[in-house]
C-alpha cells in the first residue's frame, strides 16, 4: 500500500517519540514542526501512549525511543523487553486506532552474524538480549497494525548521543594506542542521513527496510578512518557482557542506497550539521 507523500502530510501532524536521543535530534532537524515527546512520555506506559496519540491524532508517529545499552540489556532483560518490545506494540495499537503511519527503528543485532550479509526477508536469530528485545518490538508492531515502516539500521553516529566515533576519538587523545576489534563487520550510519531517508520512506509501502550508509567495514577499519593510533584486536581479546554478531551487514534491496559512510563521516567530523 502506498500512502500520501510526506509533502502532503501536515508537518504539525508528525509526532516524534524519543525526541531527545541521538536519532531523535536528527529527526527534529528533518521535521522541524513536529510535535516532540522525550522520556517524559514513557513508552512502556500503555495508557499514556494511547492517550497521547488519541489526543494528537497524528498522521505519522516516528518512534526513536529505545533502551540502547546493548550490554545493559543483559542485566536488565525486563526493562529491555518493556521498552524495546512491548512499548512499540502499544504505539502500534494507538497508531492503528488513530489511522497514523507508524515508523519504528530496529537493529542489525536481530541477526546472528552467521552470514556475511542480510536482506530484509532473512530469518532473524538474535544472539543477545538487546537483539531479542528489538525483535519482539518488530513482532508486536506487525501483530497490531498494517501501516508500519520498520527501519533496521546499524552502527549509528551523530550528535547528541554517546557513539563509537566520539568515544574512540576521546580515547585516542588520552592513550598511545586504541585497541579496536577487527572481526565484527557492519555498516556505519549517520543519523542525519537516516533521518532524511525516514521522510522518504513514509510515502513507501508498509514493510521492513534495511537503511544504513553504503559500504561495510570492521570496527577497526571504521576507527582507522578518523584516528591514527588504532590497533586491531580480536573480540576474544575484548570480552563484553553481550555477545555481538560477527557479521551484521544489512543489505538494502528495496530503496535507493544512502551515500558511503566515509562521505557521511567526513560531514560529521566537519560539523556541518
Ligand atoms: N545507536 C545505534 O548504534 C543503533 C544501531 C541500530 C539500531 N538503533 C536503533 O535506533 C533507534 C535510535 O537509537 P539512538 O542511538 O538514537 O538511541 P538513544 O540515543 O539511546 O536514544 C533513545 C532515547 O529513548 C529514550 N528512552 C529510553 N527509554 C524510554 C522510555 N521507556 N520511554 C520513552 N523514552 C525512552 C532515551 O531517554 P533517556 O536518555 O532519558 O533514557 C533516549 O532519549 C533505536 O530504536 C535503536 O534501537 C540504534
Amino acid at each position: 500500500m502506498v500512502v500520501a507523500s510526506i509533502k502532503t502530510v501536515n508537518p504539525e501532524k508528525v509526532l516524534i517519540l524519543g525526541a531527545n536521543g541521538m536519532l531523535g535530534h536528527a529527526l527534529q532537524g528533518v521535521f522541524p514542526e513536529a510535535v516532540l515527546r522525550g522520556h517524559e512520555l514513557d513508552i512502556t506506559d500503555e495508557e499514556a501512549v494511547y492517550a497521547c496519540i488519541a489526543d494528537l491524532v497524528p498522521d505519522v508517529v516516528i518512534n526513536a525511543a529505545a533502551y540502547t545499552d546493548v550490554d545493559g540489556c543483559e542485566d536488565h532483560v525486563g526493562i529491555a523487553s518493556a521498552v524495546n518490545g512491548e512499548g512499540p506494540g502499544y504505539i502500534a495499537r494507538a497508531c492503528r486506532d488513530a489511522g497514523a503511519v507508524f515508523v519504528h527503528y530496529s537493529t542489525d543485532y536481530i541477526f546472528d552474524g552467521s552470514r556475511e550479509e542480510y536482506v530484509e526477508s532473512d530469518l532473524p536469530n538474535p544472539v543477545n538480549a538487546y537483539g531479542r528485545s528489538k525483535l519482539l518490538g518488530e513482532q508486536r508492531i506487525i501483530r497490531e497494525m498494517k501501516n508500519y515502516r520498520i527501519i533496521r539500521t546499524s552502527w549509528l553516529f551523530g550528535r547528541y548521543g554517546r557513539n563509537f566515533v566520539d568515544t574512540i576519538r576521546d580515547l585516542s587523545t588520552r592513550m598511545d594506542q586504541v585497541k579496536v576489534v577487527h572481526d565484527q563487520f557492519g555498516k556505519p550510519t549517520y543519523t542525519v542521513d537516516l533521518a532524511e531517508k525516514t521522510a522518504d520512506l513514509i510515502s513507501c509501502e508498509s514493510g521492513i527496510y534495511h537503511i544504513t550508509n553504503d559500504g561495510s567495514c570492521s570496527w577497526y577499519e571504521f576507527a582507522q578512518a578518523f584516528i591514527g593510533n588504532a590497533v586491531p584486536c580480536s573480540s576474544a581479546e575484548f570480552p563484553r557482557k553481550a555477545v555481538r554478531p560477527r557479521f551484521s551487514v544489512l543489505s538494502n534491496t528495496k530503496t535507493t542506497p544512502l551515500r558511503h559512510w566515509r562521505e557521511a563521516l567526513s560531514d560529521y567530523l566537519q560539523g556541518d550539521t
